[in-house]
């Protein structure tokens, strides 16, 4: 039997509803979650490797929630790289309550270890499992999902829609860190055309919205 996705989904949603940052605005990993598992979907059907899908869309679905542990701004900032070790904890602990077996839990909890040991940050053998774990969690925030995540953070910081607009008008490239240039940070080739056509997508609609707020009243 597969493992159950939409309860483990359920049991995630939980822990991030009980936090003051990644329920929702710009961090709400029940977003993220939901992007990051069908992402890895997406990459499962372009591999010809054998992998272990169960164990991959298991991780994705805990890869972050180890930033449950990490719900303050003081946290946020200066102990990030420690969300993948919590997360790989937690993980351990729900997947055993819910009475998957050993070898399966140790499996998801090494992709949650490792997920955010990237190609250009550290240099480790990674498995097909963890390469398309680390690519979909990259993929996720690109697109129309990095277009919409700078107005999830106006309005969670009451910055207005015009200075937003603006605001991204300074920056390159919201897609995850990602720029055309930066490819180097996903493993598989699939990934990087992928992200080519995402970064396509959501330069035209913040093309658009420029155009949108084009006026003689905030000139
Ligand atoms: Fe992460
Ligand atoms: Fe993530």
């Amino acid at each position: 039997m597969p493992p159950d996705y939409k309860k483990l989904y359920e049991i995630v949603c939980d822990l991030y509803s009980d936090t003051d940052h990644f329920y929702y605005g710009q961090w709400d990993e029940t977003f993220y979650t939901l992007r990051v598992f069908e992402t890895c979907k997406m990459l499962i059907k372009r591999t010809r490797n054998k992998i272990e899908e169960e164990i991959i869309l298991t991780a994705a679905i805990f890869h972050d929630i180890g930033k449950t542990k990490l719900d303050t701004e003081k946290k946020i900032k200066n102990e990030w790289d420690t969300h993948p070790n919590y997360g790989a904890e937690i993980t351990r602990k729900i997947l055993r309550k819910q009475g998957y077996s050993n070898g399966f839990v140790e499996k998801v909890v090494y992709l949650v270890k490792h997920h955010d040991n990237r190609p250009g940050k550290v240099e480790m053998v990674r498995s097909s499992e963890l390469k398309i774990l680390q690519d979909a969690d990259l993929l996720a925030d690109m697109g129309i999902a990095s277009f919409v995540r700078p107005f999830l953070y106006s309005g969670k910081n009451k910055r207005k829609t015009i200075d937003n607009v603006n605001y991204i008008k300074t920056t390159r490239s919201h897609d995850g860190g990602i720029s055309k240039e930066n490819l180097y940070r996903l493993n598989l080739k699939s990934s990087k055309r992928l992200a080519i056509k995402f970064i396509k997508e959501s330069d035209r609609l913040n093309n658009k919205i420029f155009k949108m707020t084009q006026s003689e009243l905030v000139e």
